[in-house]
């Protein structure tokens, strides 16, 4: 056989490349090209831990106030415990409530939404991307604070940042980015090695036939950004950048800043290609080929989707219990048929 194999190469990643990746500590030197965002830090422990809990409990939206002054400890009644189960009203008492133990923080985020309209949320470094199945409109669009609460506890992706966070004993951040309809087709991924450009990818692994004949404006605005205001602003010499260019395609945005390492995605290259391009006068940017196969044609973070009517269960446990029902009943009929068989 002639294909030949080259060991994986190594790519170095300290925490403080990690760390200089955080929003807050590279947003203030980047602001005029960031959408407009708030953060809010730091986030109370309580908040953490809400998000670290099993299960979603959002405040009832309506009940807000009454919840509030009339139940300052949180234990409300229900009227599906009779009694029956002490356990669970034991649960219930330890279970964090926004309105009981981060009121402060909730209205916080009400306050944004009020000043920035619809926003996008995310923790340090990432966001519930992954979860976008639990809101009707299927994106991270959040016009209301429950919102960010279920696209938060939902990800996968915002444990993962919890973890890094309590790993390396950083403050945790709330970002929240206002909402617009960007086009997927002109988000870019864009790699820097030893401060200089080593390739760069389309990011929604779409095809899209318009991207071609714009290749050359694309890679012109790359490397003004990258060479005037990343390289010199940015306090490693590696790193990899989301930047979006919308028409007339002569500014770019920074969507956000990623530490150049395995963990960050390299889209259609792999990362022994970055690690060991050696031109580095020029660069590739790769697009999606008409006609894809394989991972581009795959949905992304479908290993993550439940169906709808679990999601909806899974916030009133009544209907848990009349789903698990349907399912013992199902089950039951498919068995009894397969045996009359
Ligand atoms: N202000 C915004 N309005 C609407 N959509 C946005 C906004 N900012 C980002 N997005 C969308 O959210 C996606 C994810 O944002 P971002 O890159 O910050 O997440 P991430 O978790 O860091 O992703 P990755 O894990 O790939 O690094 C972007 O690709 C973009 O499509
Ligand atoms: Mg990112």
């Amino acid at each position: 056989m002639s294909s030949s194999y080259s060991a994986l190469s190594e790519i170095p990643c300290s925490k403080e490349q990690v760390e200089n990746c955080i929003f807050s500590r590279w947003y203030p030197k980047f602001k005029s090209y960031v959408p407009m965002t708030r953060i809010i830090k730091p986030l109370p422990s309580e908040f953490i831990r809400y998000l670290e809990q099993d299960g979603i409990k959002l405040p009832p939206v309506d009940q807000e106030l009454s919840i509030y002054t009339s139940d300052p400890v949180g234990n409300q009644a229900n009227d599906y415990s009779d009694g029956e189960d002490a356990q669970e009203e034991e649960q219930q008492e330890d279970e964090i409530k926004p309105l009981i133990h981060f009121p402060e923080l909730h209205n916080q985020i009400k306050q944004v939404i009020a000043e920035l309209g619809p926003v996008t949320p995310k923790l340090n470094w990432s966001s519930p991307r992954d979860a976008v199945w639990i809101l009707p409109n299927n994106t991270t669009k959040c016009t209301e604070v429950n919102e960010i609460y279920l696209l938060l506890n939902a990800s996968n992706y915002i444990v993962h940042d919890l973890e890094i966070g309590q790993q390396q004993g950083n403050e945790f951040e709330l970002v929240l980015r206002q909402w617009f309809a960007l086009n997927p087709a002109l988000e870019f991924r864009v790699f820097v090695r030893d401060s200089k450009i080593v390739g760069a990818s389309q990011r929604d692994l779409n095809y899209y036939k318009y991207l071609e004949s714009l290749k050359d404006q694309f890679k012109d605005v790359f490397d003004e950004f990258v060479e005037e205001t990343a390289i010199p602003n940015f306090p490693d010499k590696s790193f990899v950048l989301d930047l979006y260019v919308p028409r007339p395609f002569n500014k770019v945005y920074l969507i956000d800043i990623n530490p150049f390492a395995r963990k960050t995605d390299p889209l259609l290259f792999s990362w022994n290609e970055l690690a060991t391009i050696e031109n580095q006068d020029d660069y590739e940017l790769r697009l999606v080929p008409e006609n894809n196969v394989g991972r581009f044609a795959s949905k992304e973070h479908s290993e993550n989707q439940v169906p709808k009517d679990v999601v909806d269960a899974s916030l009133d446990p009544r209907a848990i219990k009349e789903l698990t029902e349907q399912w013992t009943q199902l089950l039951r009929r498919q068995q009894e048929e397969s045996d009359s068989e």
